[in-house]
C-alpha cells in the first residue's frame, strides 16, 4: 500500500459521479477542462494515457446520439477500458426493470456507467443504487459531458476563460442552456441567454447560475432583447429549435425566426472578428441535406434554421473542433473518476 495516501483514495474525483455541472465545484470544473485539454495534447502525440487498463463501462443510450457515443467509445478504448453499448431495446431499463434494479446489476458487472435519455430521475437513481461513477451522456435537464469540452474550446481559442462572454440564443429552456448557464458561470464566463419570452430559462436554473456568478465574477443576462443580448459577445452558441422528443415544429419555427443566428446578428456583437467564435453543440439544421431539414422546407418553406449556411461555414465556426473536444472532455472525466490518478483538492 501506498503509504502516502494511508490506503484512501489518491483523488477527490475517484468513485464520484457527474450528473450535471452542480456534481462539480468550480474548482473542480476548471481541472476537468485543463485536464481534457492535457489529454488531447497526449492523443495528438502519439502518448498511451491508459488509465482505465482492465475496467468495462456500460453505455446505456435511450436516444440516438453520433457525438457522445462516438466520444465514450474511442475514449473508453484509448484509455484501456472496455465500452459496451446497451441501446433501449437491449436492456429492460424502465419497461420490465425499475432503475434500481437495473443498476444494482449494472454496477455489479460494470466499473462505470454513462447515462443518455429523458429523465434526470433515471441517471440520478443509476448513481444512487449503482455503487460505481455515472456520467450524464445528456438528460432533458442537463447535458455536462457537453459542457466541460465546450468550455475546452472557449480556453483552446482565447486562452482563458474569466471574462469572456458566452451568448446562448435560441430555446433558453433546453438542457444546453441550462448546462452553459450553470457551468459557464462557475468559471466566470459571461452568460447570456437570448430567447423569445416563453421560452427563458427556468428561474431555478437562472438562481443556481446566479449564486456561482456571485462568487466567480461572471455576468448573468436573461433577455428576449436580441441586440441587448448579442452586444459584445465572444462566443455566440445555439442549438437546434426542437429538441429530442419534442414535435412542436411550426409554433417554435413561428418563435425562434427572429432569433436565427446569421451575419446580421454575427455582426450586432459589435466584436472584432479575431475574438468572436460560433458554436453548436450538433446536430444542426444549417441546409437541407437531412431529412428533417427537406421536410421543414416543404411545410414552412425555409432552408435553414437556428444557424444559416453561411454562418455555419463561416471564418468564426468552431463547431467541428468542439465535436472532437467532446471525445477529450469525456476522456477527463472517465479518467478522473475511475482511473487512480493523483489529483489533489485544489
Ligand atoms: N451534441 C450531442 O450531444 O451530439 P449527439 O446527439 O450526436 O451525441
Amino acid at each position: 500500500m501506498d503509504k502516502r495516501f494511508n490506503g484512501k483514495k489518491n483523488s477527490i474525483f475517484q468513485g464520484r459521479s457527474v450528473l450535471s455541472e452542480t456534481s462539480l465545484t468550480p474548482a473542480e470544473m476548471n481541472y476537468l477542462i485543463d485536464f481534457g485539454l492535457h489529454l488531447k495534447y497526449l492523443k495528438r502525440h502519439n502518448i498511451p494515457h491508459r488509465y482505465l487498463e482492465g475496467k468495462s463501462i456500460a453505455l446505456l443510450f435511450e436516444k440516438a446520439s453520433t457525438r457522445t457515443r462516438s466520444s465514450f467509445v474511442t475514449a473508453a478504448v484509448e484509455l484501456g477500458a472496455h465500452p459496451d453499448y446497451l441501446g433501449k431495446d437491449d436492456i429492460h431499463l424502465g419497461k420490465k426493470e425499475s432503475v434500481e434494479d437495473t443498476a444494482k446489476i449494472l454496477g455489479s458487472m460494470f466499473d462505470g456507467i454513462e447515462f443518455r435519455g429523458f429523465k434526470q430521475s433515471t441517471v440520478d437513481g443509476l448513481a444512487k443504487y449503482s455503487g460505481v461513477p455515472v456520467w450524464n451522456g445528456l438528460t432533458d435537464e442537463w447535458h455536462p459531458t457537453q459542457t466541460i469540452p465546450d468550455l475546452m474550446t472557449l480556453k483552446e481559442n482565447f486562452g482563458y476563460l474569466k471574462g469572456l462572454t458566452l451568448t446562448f440564443i435560441g430555446d433558453g429552456r433546453n438542457n444546453v442552456a441550462n448546462s452553459l448557464l450553470v457551468g459557464g458561470s462557475m468559471v466566470g464566463v459571461n452568460v447570456h441567454i437570448v430567447a423569445p419570452k416563453s421560452l427563458l430559462p427556468s428561474e431555478n436554473h437562472v438562481e443556481i447560475a446566479k449564486k456561482y456568478a456571485q462568487e466567480s465574477g461572471s455576468e448573468i443576462v436573461i433577455t428576449d432583447d436580441i441586440d441587448k443580448g448579442v452586444k459584445g459577445s465572444n462566443a455566440i452558441y445555439t442549438d437546434v429549435w426542437v429538441s429530442m422528443g419534442e414535435s412542436d415544429w411550426e409554433e417554435r419555427v413561428k418563435l425562434l425566426k427572429p432569433y436565427q443566428v446569421n451575419m446580421d446578428l454575427m455582426r450586432k456583437t459589435g466584436t472584432p472578428d479575431d475574438e468572436l467564435i460560433f458554436m453548436h453543440c450538433l446536430p444542426a439544421f444549417h441546409d437541407t441535406k437531412t431529412e428533417y431539414g427537406k421536410e421543414i422546407e416543404e411545410k414552412y418553406g425555409i432552408t435553414e434554421m437556428e444557424v444559416t449556411d453561411e454562418v455555419f461555414r463561416s471564418k468564426y465556426s468552431r463547431v467541428f473542433e468542439e465535436g472532437e473536444n467532446r471525445k477529450h472532455g469525456i476522456k477527463a472525466i472517465m479518467a478522473a473518476t475511475l482511473g487512480d490518478l493523483f489529483i489533489p483538492k485544489a
